[in-house]
């Protein structure tokens, strides 16, 4: 069985986060999202979400191509994880290409997918805020 992880906020999920998901999922059999937390995103990412961690999680469960969520807390966490889930492969978007090939060190293949364009988080809060 190929494990397969991937880690970000996913607030006010989106077809460019299935999108990723989906073919994440398809590089294997079993996908781990690793879920930042509130405090993880307000403390390092300076990002105020606007889904709590508990509503997030809720919604990243209920897709067909996730098989288990689990919190991202700090940054040094990603070098244990590969060991404690036990996988085979780390993918990213490729808004970070380059950034975890450290990883290759613990075993894993590091898989940067391309990001689908012209939708984010960040767009959809501008555009909203814009619309009335
Ligand atoms: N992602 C993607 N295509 C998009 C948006 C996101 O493939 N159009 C991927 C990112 O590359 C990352 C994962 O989805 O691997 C989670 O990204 P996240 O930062 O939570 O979403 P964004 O929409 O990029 O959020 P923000 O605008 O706050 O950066």
């Amino acid at each position: 069985m190929k494990r397969i992880i991937t880690y970000g906020t996913f607030d006010l999920l989106h077809y460019g986060h299935i999108n990723l998901l989906r073919r994440a999922k398809a590089l294997g059999d079993y996908l781990i999202v690793a879920l930042s937390t509130d405090e993880f995103n307000w403390n390092e990412k300076h990002k105020k979400t606007y889904f709590t961690y508990e509503q997030r999680k809720q919604l990243l469960e209920s897709i067909r191509y996730v098989d288990l969520v689990i919190p991202e807390t700090n940054w040094e966490q990603k070098r244990t994880d590969m060991h404690e889930y036990h996988i085979d492969t780390f993918v990213m978007g490729d808004d970070w290409k380059g950034k975890f090939d450290f990883l290759n060190d613990e075993g894993v293949d590091v898989v940067y997918l391309p990001r689908t364009p012209e939708i984010s988080t960040s767009q959809i809060k501008t555009d909203l805020n814009h619309s009335v």
